[in-house]
């Protein structure tokens, strides 16, 4: 349970990952570049009081947690949500994922190809060839342990994402599985009708926030926003 202090912090940020929110209470299960509040495995654990909450704010996480995980994090969010609170969830448009792979529309996948294949290609080849020079140059900011680890486990982690994307179907691959981290699938329909058997109140599409949202360009054109109510 969150103490005095944290519990008059009413906005969560949850699976928040490096997008830190000043003045949100940002909770992951691991901690990346910057600290967290709270670390927590929100597939088990929900540390906030009943009806303590203004706003839940979760991009790109709901579907790292299986169905069940999933279907009681949103439970957990309904009941820590004040009346009135909203929960806002970003997660992968599958619908469009797969639209765009039937209509070969090498356009849709572009951007998020232009980063797998730039940036996190040579990170994580760099990463994977040369652990102790990526320590040294990133001191101050060190990379996640599992980087740096010789552990089998985490050489195959850094392995699988060491390697160019050529094929369509390997992009729907990773927007499906994102290297086994991915475990359950939603869509507009899907996840707003379960909003509503949970109990929300008001269920809306929404789009695009630029004052809220993080997502880059790329992930934004693949992304569905939904807003519930309590
Ligand atoms: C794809 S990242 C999204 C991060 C950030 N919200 C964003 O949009 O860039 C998914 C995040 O969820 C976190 N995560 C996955 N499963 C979790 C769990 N069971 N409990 C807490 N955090 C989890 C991961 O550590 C990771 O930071």
């Amino acid at each position: 349970m969150l103490n005095e202090k944290k519990s008059t912090l009413l906005k969560l940020n949850l699976g928040c990952g490096r997008n830190i929110k000043s003045g949100w209470v940002n909770v992951d299960r691991e901690e990346k570049e910057n600290k967290l509040d709270i670390i927590c495995d929100l597939a088990k654990e929900f540390p906030f009081k009943d009806n303590s909450c203004q706003y839940i704010y979760n991009e790109h996480f709901i579907e790292h947690l299986d169905w069940l995980s999933g279907l009681r994090f949103l439970k957990n969010c309904h009941r820590c949500l004040k009346p009135g609170g909203v929960l806002r969830l970003v997660f992968p448009d599958f619908k469009k994922v797969f639209k765009a792979y039937l209509e070969n529309d090498a356009d849709f996948f572009k951007l998020v190809g232009e980063r797998l294949n730039g940036a996190d290609y040579e990170y994580y080849r760099s990463v994977y060839r040369q652990p102790a020079k990526i320590r040294r140059e990133r001191n101050d900011n060190p990379p996640p342990a599992w980087h740096l680890s010789r552990r089998h486990e985490d050489r195959e982690r850094l392995e699988r994402r060491a390697r160019k994307f050529k094929y369509l179907i390997e992009y729907v691959d990773w927007f499906t599985h994102q290297f086994g981290e991915h475990q359950c699938l939603y869509d507009e329909e899907s996840m707003a009708g379960i909003l509503k058997e949970i109990g929300f109140k008001q269920v809306k599409i929404s789009k695009f926030k630029p004052q809220i949202d993080f997502s880059n360009q790329g992930g934004r054109r693949a992304s569905c926003y939904i807003e519930a109510v309590k």
